[in-house]
């Protein structure tokens, strides 16, 4: 985790052009040839009309007053800068094209590979701000920004190209011209590359400002805090955060932006005194007779090109490095790796029926936690048993289910499965012998079918078995009710969706875990939204509900344990005690205490 947290950490702020020589040749290497080829052949072509332009004012300027002799050279001349500038224009239509696919299939492969990652990374890197801070930064980029900056980069070489032509044509008039403009114009150059950086350094210093400012954001605008904010009034609350947040976010951004202002236009300025030091310089020459009019002619043609291919390569250059901190985030969560051993042998998930799961002495630690929130359990959750954990708010409870389903793996100790550490066998398959009901369970915006079927989307959709599930799980009733039945859209977020309630929201969440084909069925707080009438339908049967699997219940209600065949009480990640209900209600200790604490407070209260 410390290495990770390095890795994003140190984020560069210099584009790495071999990474992206790498993504561009995976994306579309066909279209980059076909690009580059096409501004060769462009600026040859550029070149070509400069260089008859120049013939053209040459011969011009050498015509005598009433000779038709050059006649014909003039005809010859101006019909070929035609065609050459046709073609020019034609070819640029086409690598202009060929850029814009470019472009298009790597914003395509960066969004998928972004998408890949996401899905691949494991629990802790969602729980780690600096993750989320690359997140953003990699998402803030619409992964249109490679796509960009490959477009700029192209431009930028095509823009030195075009320079170079420009460049010949101005060392033939007189070469002092070259390092003359230079002189004037560089210094437009490095203000805006300075700049640049300078911003770039600010976008990665304001990453976490902006993620709060988004945060505030969307508790202002989304649905789903829409009650509370209206209720406790909070509205005007966070819009005053997240307008202070912006504000010192544009004020830093604008005063970088007003210096950067302030020197372009000295140096712009000085570009232009450059322009005019030019002209004089090469009028001057007139009077020695080093250089002609057409060679003053030539210039104020030439120049303005050069002008502005020195602009745009100014700009294509400042985009790259303005850009170059979303892709560097791009790479770096391309280049994450996920920190769960991962066994190069991978062994066979044992077969048969009679297959446990023990914790032998686990301990845990959540990254950046200081304490642990496991502290050498042993549990044994046998096969077709159920096995309940009960405990206090914060005693470990979820954490050991995470531990379970191998979304974190312990700091020491071991999980076994058959008799085998889990971490041999293919995380994929190790977790496909799960089915779980987390505690904050999702909801889909799909259909109510396709809710349940995320339960094992491995087989086809089994409408049969979908039915089923919603049955044991009390979900049918209300699902079998709407129009669509299993067809019907879930939520509001699309068009014709039905909202439903929480706890039917739990029953569709039951009814997706008991459509898995898993060997182990855990229920984290499944039962916490249901009524009285179905929680107590759901345990009384729950033993045919599960068929012959394994399973945990976690449970704060004693009508949801009761039938467990053995129940561990956690307490600040420490088993003390564990038992059948009777024993433990006998033994009159934490459990006993657990729920009859209830009574005595309910008592109380009374
Ligand atoms: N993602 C996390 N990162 C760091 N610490 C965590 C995280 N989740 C939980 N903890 C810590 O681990 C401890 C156990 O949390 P856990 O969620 O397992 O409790 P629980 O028994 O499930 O409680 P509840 O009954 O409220 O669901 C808590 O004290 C909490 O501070
Ligand atoms: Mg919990």
């Amino acid at each position: 985790m410390i290495a990770i947290q390095r890795k994003i950490s140190h984020i560069k702020s210099n584009l790495n052009l071999s990474e992206m020589l790498s993504l561009v040749k995976a994306a579309a290497s066909g279209w980059l040839y076909i690009s580059l080829i096409l501004i060769f052949v462009e600026t040859l072509f550029f070149f070509g009309s400069l260089y008859i332009m120049k013939l053209l004012i040459d011969t011009v300027a050498s015509v005598q007053l009433h000779s038709t002799a050059a006649t014909a050279d003039i005809i010859k001349y101006v019909i070929l800068a035609g065609l050459a500038g046709i073609l020019y224009f034609v070819l640029r239509s086409y690598s202009a094209y060929s850029i814009e696919v470019l472009s298009t299939k790597i914003t395509e492969h960066i969004n998928e590979k972004v998408h890949e990652r996401a899905v691949a990374l494991e629990l802790s890197f969602y729980e780690s701000p600096s993750y989320y801070d690359t997140l953003k930064r990699a998402l803030d980029s619409g992964y249109d920004k490679p796509g960009l900056v490959v477009t700029s980069l192209i431009d930028i070489l095509k823009n030195c190209l075009s320079l170079a032509a420009v460049a010949s044509v101005l060392i033939v008039i007189n070469w002092v011209l070259l390092p003359l403009l230079a002189l004037f114009i560089f210094p437009t150059l490095l203000v805006r590359l300075f700049y640049s950086k300078k911003l770039n350094a600010l976008r990665i210093a304001q990453t976490p400002f902006e993620r709060k400012s988004s945060y505030y954001s969307n508790l202002i605008t989304t649905d789903t805090a829409a009650k509370e904010i209206r209720s406790y009034g909070l509205g005007q609350y966070l819009k005053e955060k997240f307008t202070a947040i912006r504000q010192t976010l544009v004020k830093d951004k604008l005063a970088i932006t007003l210096k950067r202002t302030k020197l372009e236009i000295i140096t712009t300025t000085l570009s232009y005194i450059g322009v005019f030091v030019s002209i004089g310089f090469i009028s001057l020459k007139v009077i020695t007779g080093e250089t002609s009019t057409g060679d003053i002619t030539l210039f104020l043609v030439a120049f303005p090109q050069a002008f502005g291919l020195l602009q745009s390569l100014a700009g294509g250059i400042s985009t790259v490095y303005q850009n170059s901190i979303y892709i560097n985030s791009i790479f770096e969560l391309l280049q994450l790796t996920n920190g769960l051993y991962k066994s190069d042998q991978p062994e066979s998930i044992p077969g048969g029926d009679d297959v446990s799961i023990e914790l032998q002495n686990v301990h845990f630690s959540y990254p950046h936690a200081d304490k642990e929130a496991i502290s050498g359990i042993n549990i044994k959750i046998p096969s077709g048993k159920i096995v309940a954990i009960v405990g206090l708010n914060g005693a470990g409870k979820s954490t050991l289910i995470k531990l379970l389903c191998r979304l974190y793996d312990p700091t020491t100790g071991t999980i076994k499965y058959g008799g085998k550490d889990i971490r041999m066998f293919k995380p994929e398959e190790y977790k496909k012998q799960l089915g779980v009901v987390f505690q904050d369970f999702n909801r889909y915006s799909f259909t109510a079918g396709e809710n349940i079927f995320f339960g094992n989307i491995e087989n086809s959709y089994n409408m049969e078995k979908i039915q089923d599930a919603a049955k044991k799980s009390g979900a049918a009733v209300f699902i079998e009710a709407f129009p669509g039945a299993y067809n019907t859209m879930m939520g509001r977020i699309f068009d014709d969706g039905e909202e439903v309630s929480i706890g039917q929201w739990q029953k569709i969440a039951l009814a997706r875990c008991f459509y898995s084909d898993a060997r182990f069925l855990i229920f984290d707080e499944a039962s916490s939204a249901l009524d009285a009438v179905s929680e107590k339908e759901l345990f009384e049967s729950f033993r045919e509900r599960i068929g012959n699997r394994g399973a945990v219940i976690i449970s704060h209600r004693r009508s949801a344990i009761l039938h467990a065949d053995y129940i561990y009480v956690l307490s600040g990640g420490k088993i003390i005690e564990e038992g059948t209900d009777t024993f433990l209600m006998q033994n009159n200790g934490a459990y006993a205490a657990l729920f009859n604490e209830n009574i005595n407070t309910t008592e109380a209260a009374y």
